[in-house]
């Protein structure tokens, strides 16, 4: 999925821009899904309410000095009191579909044994409240909040968690499957692996690389075998998903060093996830790379790699800014280092590539993470998914950016970045749609203003500001925009 060129090298625009105006703005396929997507820690709230019990993300930001600020997602953006007001906000900037995952300690306090009612309940009411508003539900059963006593048990490193957390897709699937009709497995495994047990920036907050890799394995069984429950007890029409967050790597110069830089960022970033998923096999470069870290040998059992390979119907692609990389003599150039990615910092959560440098591209500016915008970076992601994977439906399941938003004296939030940034990464889409790649819908990231987990609430990626004091929503201007693209089924000119 990495176009692999020098970051230094021109990259050629494509036939469309060629085309010109008219291409850029042509309206998006019929049934394009028009989203936006939100996640259960980071806007629920409402966190020991009706029987729900700790995540791994509750008893993290509760730990001091692991989140900004000290903030918590206890009361985030309320989402759990305010669904209604929020899906009615949905509608009227005409969403077709909505993003959300379940907080699976609100289901299954303990990720043990029988479901609790009430929180079933939460998510039958918010789906049939969406589909009321004529908005298709679109369910992430993991967004990162293991419950906190599974990680007392072993958590991602221990290969139990993956059966538990195929009960929890049965119990899900028995609870909202008649009205659900697409699922996505996980969010970001890349994530609650390295972040979670490598760099130890996400919670459980655990420095340990075999663990982030044997977490890797067992985030993959556990996609697998929830597939094979989903498959089981789903209707026949229901698609099945997985969200990457794949890293576009990009060597920073042509030399053969950076181009071993970036294969081994590819490997540990991507290939550990789209290998065993898409294609049925861990790659035997990541194998090798990574022999002195894990036993492979014993970590993946007989079966495990053909339920991993279950087939999906839809790959979710996640994409924010691309991941830029050389061998450590380019620490010498002077180019700024790259400190970005969901907090990560320097090489800590890429196991067995520390020899490996990340740079900060300049581009078309950045965003208030620092993160450099480059939408090229999307249109490469998804012509390489393409080129690949032919025959694999995409969806950009998030993206987005934060800015340093506020309200002004009149009481509105114009976000003229946020709206480049949108437009750039959709005329990205429309590129690639052109180009002939399956990309059925794009959800932006995110719909409120939310805990954005290490970084608390310092960081607003919504279209919709949030007053945190009061829970007062503000669409922002990009919401306005965002709503007139969707009415229009294209770009503005
Ligand atoms: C990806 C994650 O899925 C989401 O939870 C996060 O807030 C955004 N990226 C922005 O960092």
């Amino acid at each position: 999925m990495t176009a692999l060129q020098p970051e230094t090298g021109v990259r050629p625009r494509t036939a469309t821009a060629a085309a010109g105006h008219t291409a850029a703005t042509a309206p998006f396929p019929t049934g394009f899904a028009w989203g936006a997507a939100t996640a259960a820690y980071q806007v629920e709230g409402a966190a020991a309410e009706d029987g729900r019990t700790p995540s791994i993300w509750d008893t993290f930001a509760h730990t001091p000095g692991r989140v900004r600020n000290g903030d918590t997602g206890d009361i985030a953006a309320d989402h759990y009191h305010r669904f209604r007001d929020d899906v009615a906000l949905m509608r009227e900037l005409g969403l077709t579909a909505y993003r959300f995952s379940i907080s699976w300690t609100r289901v299954q306090p303990t990720g043990r044994g029988p479901a609790v009612e009430r929180g079933l309940d939460f998510y039958r009411r918010l789906t049939d409240e969406l589909l009321a508003a004529g908005i298709t539900p679109v369910a992430t059963l993991y967004h990162w909040d293991l419950p906190q006593d599974l990680e007392d048990a072993g958590g991602w490193p221990t290969r139990a968690t993956a059966e538990r957390f195929a009960d929890y897709a049965a119990i899900m699937a028995g609870a909202i499957g008649d009205r659900v009709p697409m699922w996505t497995t996980m969010n970001e495994p890349w994530c609650s692996a390295f972040l979670g047990y490598g760099s130890g920036v996400h919670a459980p907050g655990r420095t340990d690389p075999a663990a982030s890799l044997r977490a890797a394995h067992h985030l993959n069984l556990a996609h697998g075998r929830a597939v094979e429950v989903l498959r089981d007890t789903l209707p026949s029409d229901a698609r099945l998903s997985l969200t990457l967050n794949l890293h576009q790597v990009r060597p920073l110069t042509s030399g053969a060093a950076d181009a071993e830089a970036a294969r081994r960022i590819d490997a540990v970033g991507n290939r550990v996830f789209t290998g065993p998923v898409l294609d049925g096999a861990y790659p035997e470069d990541l194998l090798a790379d990574t022999a002195r870290v894990v036993d492979w040998g014993e970590l993946v059992r007989d079966g495990d790699l053909a339920t991993i390979s279950h087939p999906i119907d839809l790959l979710g692609v996640n994409y924010y800014t691309p991941t830029v990389v050389s061998a450590p003599e380019a620490e010498d150039t002077g180019r700024e280092r790259f400190h970005g990615g969901h907090g990560a910092s320097d090489h800590s959560p890429w196991t067995g590539s520390e020899d490996v440098v990340f740079h900060l591209p300049e581009r078309l500016g950045r965003t208030a993470m620092d993160w450099a915008i480059d939408p090229d970076g999307l249109y490469e992601l998804l012509m390489g998914l393409h080129r690949e994977h032919p025959g694999l439906p995409l969806m950009v399941t998030e993206n987005g950016a934060a800015f340093d938003d506020y309200v002004s004296p009149e009481g509105r939030v114009d976000d003229p970045e946020r709206i480049a940034y949108l437009h750039g990464h959709l005329a990205a889409v429309r590129r690639a749609l052109d180009a002939g790649a399956d990309v059925r819908g794009y959800f932006l990231w995110s719909l409120l203003d939310n805990f954005e987990w290490a970084y608390g609430y310092s960081k607003r990626f919504g279209a919709v500001y949030v007053d945190y004091a009061t829970q007062r929503r503000i669409p922002k201007a990009s919401a306005h925009w965002y709503a007139d693209v969707i009415r229009a089924n294209g770009l503005p000119g």
